[in-house]
């Protein structure tokens, strides 16, 4: 049986991820953080009753730690860290601060760089050399990038080369991991992940990142104010890469599974979704009609209109991308790809998200943010 170590542990790709080798037999050990109210444990639990809908955990081969990521050791003892890391391990190091803001930025570098650091430190304190290190990146790494995005590392830039400081803080913390490659024989792979959307094949949706984000601005705005036409400033052409949860789940399996592994893998969706079709499914959802139009200026807008633009800071930096991923190394990994998005399955998990927002699905396990 595999260990397989992850940080970050009660976080929406890692808890799927964890469910999923917990059904698998995999024997986890999850280090998540403590909220004021709840303890890392019941955190864990807790959000991995809500990624079963309810229904019964295998959490006989799961083991909680709560750590403190940015402290020497995690704040666990000698003992604990000997035991956890004894064995061939693979650890995941999946915390980061999904900020994107630029008053965030501090926050965004302390977790998403030294954060890593110091993971890297206690990883390659306490493993032993046939131990794999799997960094989570995102696909956005790339930035304000034209041409298709290589499997490959590229060179630290400027703020300027960006959409935001959480794009930058992962370019950076992947030059981190290359430096302990060639530095100090890191044995560590980048697994790049796109826009993670629900599960394709049920539409159940447990994010609100994204397009959700943006989904659930608009449900509050239709709700406040039925009926009405807002135009917004989206490039209705473009494109948005969405991969499934269960998609992202069976890649990160496959990792676990296959020995000789890429350095650097795209987890990305070979067929993206155009924005004007996630559009089109909201309004069949709500009572709203968005007209989305690359030309909006903001001086033009409506009241309505210009809360809409507020509050799509981070979407926004999204709705004219059509940027191209290279998936040569993930295609050496997976068998087939079978399980993409479309827009049938977008609209199911729009549907989901707007009921769970309304309270007609299956409420949410809600827990006090840590
Ligand atoms: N979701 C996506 O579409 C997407 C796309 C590309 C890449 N990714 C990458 O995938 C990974 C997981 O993303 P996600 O969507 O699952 O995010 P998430 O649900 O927000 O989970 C983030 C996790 O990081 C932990 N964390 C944040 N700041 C921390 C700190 N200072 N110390 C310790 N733990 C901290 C959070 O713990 P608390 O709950 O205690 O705050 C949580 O467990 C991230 O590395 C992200 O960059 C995600």
């Amino acid at each position: 049986m595999k260990k397989i170590i992850i940080n970050g542990a009660n976080g929406y790709v890692a808890s799927h991820f964890i469910n999923e080798l917990l059904d698998k037999n995999y024997e986890v050990i999850a280090l998540a953080r403590a909220s004021k109210k709840y303890s890392a444990k019941d955190r864990m639990h807790d959000v991995l009753k809500d990624v079963n809908d309810g229904r019964y955990i295998k959490s006989e081969n799961l083991k909680v730690y709560s750590y403190s990521l940015l402290d020497k050791d995690f704040s666990l003892s000698e003992e604990n860290l000997k035991m956890i890391f004894k064995g061939n391990v693979n650890y995941f190091h999946f915390a980061a601060s999904l900020k994107y803001d630029a008053k965030s930025k501090d926050d965004i570098f302390g977790t998403n760089i030294n954060g890593l650091e110091n993971s890297i430190d206690v990883f390659s304190k306490y493993s032993n050399s046939n131990s794999r290190f799997f960094f989570i990146s995102t696909a956005y790494s790339c930035g304000k990038f034209s041409g298709i995005f290589k499997e490959k590392f590229y060179d630290n830039e400027d703020i300027t080369k960006f959409r935001n400081y959480y794009e930058q803080s992962k370019r950076f913390a992947e030059n981190i991991i290359k430096d302990n490659i060639e530095r100090n024989n890191l044995n560590a792979h980048i697994l790049r992940l796109s826009q993670v959307v629900g599960n394709n094949k049920s539409g159940i949706t447990k994010t609100d990142y994204g397009v959700f984000d943006f989904t659930k601005r608009i449900y509050n705005l239709a709700n406040r104010y039925p009926n009405k036409s807002v135009r917004v400033l989206v490039e209705p052409e473009s494109t948005q890469n969405l991969i499934p949860i269960d998609t992202v789940v069976d890649y990160l399996m496959r990792s676990v599974e296959v020995q000789q592994l890429p350095q650097i893998m795209n987890f990305i969706a070979k067929n993206s979704i155009k924005n004007i079709h996630i559009i089109n499914a909201i309004c069949r959802l709500l009572p709203i009609k968005i007209i989305p139009s690359s030309y909006l200026n903001r001086k033009n807008m409506d009241a309505l209109e210009r809360i809409i633009h507020v509050g799509m800071s981070f979407s926004g930096s999204y709705v004219n991308t059509n940027i191209e991923f290279d998936t040569q190394n993930l295609d050496s990994i997976i068998m087939s790809i079978n399980n993409e998005a479309n827009e049938h399955t977008v609209y199911k998990m729009l549907e989901y998200f707007i009921d769970s927002l309304s309270g007609k699905s299956r409420s949410k396990v809600l827990l006090p943010t840590g």
